[in-house]
């Protein structure tokens, strides 16, 4: 769905990504490159989500150059902090205070319903902690302390948003209007990046498979490696159509780093076969993430301006967020705090 455009006010926009390690190419066209675009047109606020990626146990000296490394990446993708607040959700802890509440006003069955959470817990069933469980209720905090009327995630996160919509309708009808309703922004092209290695499911940074997925900042040759050995079909043709999985995905991702639309592509590549049709895809991507891989070079060797950077977005947004909890707190009937 398209996001309206308003006359007045700027419409809010949110979101926020996990530091857990690789960024993904799945990451990049589903969400961050959409961020990137929307800052002029609203008013945007982005966050690191480190405190959802302790749900997952972490290496504390690799956990903080990743979230370190992720602030500079997303950096170098086109956030600017000068216009849109961009900060680490450990740093304004309001997140942590509101998810608590919303806790209470969010059932059970609800959360066991998560597709997330089925599949985490699956994947780790050593560590099924109540964070994982209760990971969509800090969600909504995220979302709500910022009364953001429009979320831009990929596919994967839609139900988290509708599960939001439904918190904060709940405690609307019970205190009164408190916290605007949300709703997803999910692009037309790029909502779900598949597995290189298994079109059939999603790309994800968590595949031990190194094939199935690119990291933003993989080097060229490697990217010209996955994209050579994507899995595609016998057919021999590059066109969209059922069941082609992997020249579906692999068209996908050449429409979202060149902007050609199918009729374009299918043009393009007619009496060619997969091996040139992989390479340009291959080659395009790289070219998409060129600039950006200079860009991030330039970022992480300056670690003051990053702390200062991430300070300054945790204040903005801190200001911001101090508001909505206090609201909450009041309608639920805390004691006001006086100091
Ligand atoms: P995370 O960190 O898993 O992913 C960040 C964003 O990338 C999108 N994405 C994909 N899009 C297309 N194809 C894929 N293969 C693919 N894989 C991931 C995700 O949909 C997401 O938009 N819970 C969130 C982080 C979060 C958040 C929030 C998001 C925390 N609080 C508040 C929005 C609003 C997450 O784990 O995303």
């Amino acid at each position: 769905m398209e996001p309206e455009k308003t006359q007045n006010a700027k419409k809010v926009i949110f979101s926020a990504i996990q530091p857990s390690g690789t960024i993904t190419l799945g990451n990049y066209l589903g969400a961050l490159k959409n961020w990137i675009g929307l800052q002029d047109e609203y008013d945007c606020i982005y966050a690191l989500a480190d405190l959802h990626t302790i749900t997952v146990r972490q290496e504390p000296a690799k956990f903080r150059r990743n979230a370190l490394e992720a602030y500079a990446l997303l950096l170098a993708c086109g956030i600017d902090p000068q216009k849109s607040p961009f900060f680490v959700q450990s740093q304004v802890s309001e997140h942590a205070q509101l998810a608590w509440i919303l806790n209470c006003y969010t059932q059970f069955g609800e959360l066991q319903r998560m597709t997330q959470f089925k599949d985490k817990s699956q994947k780790h069933p050593d560590n099924i902690n109540a964070g994982l469980f209760t990971y969509p209720s800090l969600m909504a905090a995220d979302i709500l302390l910022y009364q953001a009327d429009l979320v831009p995630v990929g596919v994967d996160q839609k139900q988290h948003i509708e599960l939001t919509r439904n918190i904060a309708e709940r405690f609307n009808g019970l205190y009164g209007q408190t916290f605007k309703l949300p709703d997803g922004y999910i692009p037309k092209t790029g909502a779900k990046i598949m597995s290189l290695q298994d079109p059939t499911h999603k790309m994800s940074k968590s595949d031990e498979n190194v094939n199935a997925s690119i990291a933003v900042l993989d080097r060229p040759e490697d990217i010209m490696r996955k994209f050579k050995r994507a899995v595609t079909d016998s057919e021999a043709c590059v066109r969209r159509a059922p069941g082609k999985d992997g020249v579906n995905n692999l068209m996908g991702i050449y429409t979202c780093v060149t902007g050609r639309t199918d009729e374009q592509i299918e043009a393009e590549f007619a009496g060619k076969g997969y091996g040139d049709f992989k390479a340009a895809v291959g080659e395009a991507v790289v070219e998409h993430l060129r600039p950006i891989h200079e860009k991030f070079d330039e970022y992480i060797k300056n670690k003051d301006y990053l702390e200062a950077c991430y300070a300054q977005g945790a204040q903005k947004a801190e200001a911001i967020a101090r508001k909505t909890l206090r609201k909450v707190m009041k309608k639920v009937g805390f004691l006001q705090q006086k100091f």
